[in-house]
């Protein structure tokens, strides 16, 4: 057992979020906890980290020690849970040239992950598994060449059926986060006038609010007879560069100044993070292939409300 929050009630079913110090699984753990539906247990590599003791301020949370790329710590950490949210992480050490995604770090976790849940679903503990890979493409003829951290999730996801999980799956898969406009780096945050991106002004581009992951791995899991078997692409918009540009400056009440979309080069971004270079391209090609206007029909099915880009950009408080 590990460390709990003081609120914590057993009797609810358990629910395991992996890499729940991450930005998704952080969002996870939140809207799981806040909804008073499940006890949480979230992964982490580090219990005593300030992030991990953070976990512990949300109603049912226990912090458990566990490691993508050690088998036996997700088995011992998945035992007697009810639902697992698993993910995994391409994002290893930086290096020129290669930048920090790494196809095979990726495609060992989701072998530990599957392996686990086969074993825990032999078992008969475990009756939900909620895999977060990432949205497929519009075009499935332009898919190719698809980054290399894009490929290692959907090659997961064949792994999940190879090991005949499907009866017991939903696989959510987000598209690129709002949040990646909101960084600690230079050249890559949204700033006074500034926009920056890695895709054409033109080219449309499927984004989501990384909490929003949150609030639908809450809605499939409260609803397993309607979700389990499904795959669902995620995203809360499609706008250009030049949109979301428009959008700030739209909301820039006291300061009218013209916001412009910058699209940094390239051939920085092949140095930088080569995979994000190809992903870019990628977009541009084919794009991401979620059904906007489905899910926000989904959506109000279901009584959920995903966070449009002013919104966000709004808590933020970019605007
Ligand atoms: N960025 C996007 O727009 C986007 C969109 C859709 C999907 N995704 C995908 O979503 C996934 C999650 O991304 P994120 O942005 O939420 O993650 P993130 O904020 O970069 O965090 C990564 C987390 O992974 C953990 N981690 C790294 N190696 C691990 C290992 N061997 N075992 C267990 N945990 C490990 C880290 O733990 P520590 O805290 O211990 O370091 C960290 O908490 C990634 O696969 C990413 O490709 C990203």
């Amino acid at each position: 057992m590990g460390l709990r929050s003081l609120a914590f009630d057993i009797s609810k079913p358990v629910v395991a979020v992996t890499m729940a110090n991450g930005k998704q699984g952080r969002g996870v753990v939140k809207h799981l906890a806040n909804s008073g539906l499940f006890s949480v247990r979230a992964l982490v590599r580090n219990p005593q980290s300030q992030k991990s003791i953070e976990l512990l301020g949300l109603p049912n949370v226990e912090i458990i020690k566990a490691d993508l790329l050690h088998l036996d710590s997700l088995i011992n950490a998945f035992d007697g849970a009810y639902a697992v949210f698993g993910n995994t992480t391409p994002t290893k050490g930086w290096r020129l040239f290669r930048g920090s995604m790494v196809r095979d770090y990726e495609m060992s976790q989701g072998r530990n992950l599957v392996q686990s849940i086969k074993k825990m679903r032999d078992k008969g503990s475990l009756k939900h598994f909620v895999f977060s890979s990432i949205c497929k493409c519009k075009d499935p003829l332009l898919t190719n060449p698809a980054p290399g951290h894009f490929s290692s999730k959907w090659d997961i996801e064949e792994y999940i059926k190879y090991n005949e999980l499907q009866e017991l799956t939903t696989i959510l898969r987000p598209a690129s986060y709002f949040e990646n406009f909101y960084t600690t780096l230079p050249l890559i945050s949204i700033a006074n006038q500034y926009f920056p991106g890695v895709v054409h002004p033109d080219k449309k581009w499927q984004t989501i609010a990384v909490e929003d992951v949150g609030i639908w791995a809450n809605a499939v899991l409260k609803q397993p007879e309607k979700f389990i078997g499904q795959a669902i692409n995620l995203a809360g918009e499609e706008l250009t560069g030049n949109q979301m540009a428009k959008t700030l400056e739209s909301l820039k009440f006291s300061n009218q100044k013209k916001v412009t979309y910058s699209k940094l080069p390239r051939f920085l971004i092949r140095m930088i993070e080569h995979d994000i270079a190809i992903m870019a391209s990628w977009i541009e090609r084919s794009g991401y292939g979620a059904n906007v206007t489905y899910l926000k029909k989904l959506a109000k099915e279901i009584d959920i409300s995903m966070t449009s880009f002013s919104t966000w950009l709004k808590q933020k408080s970019l605007a």
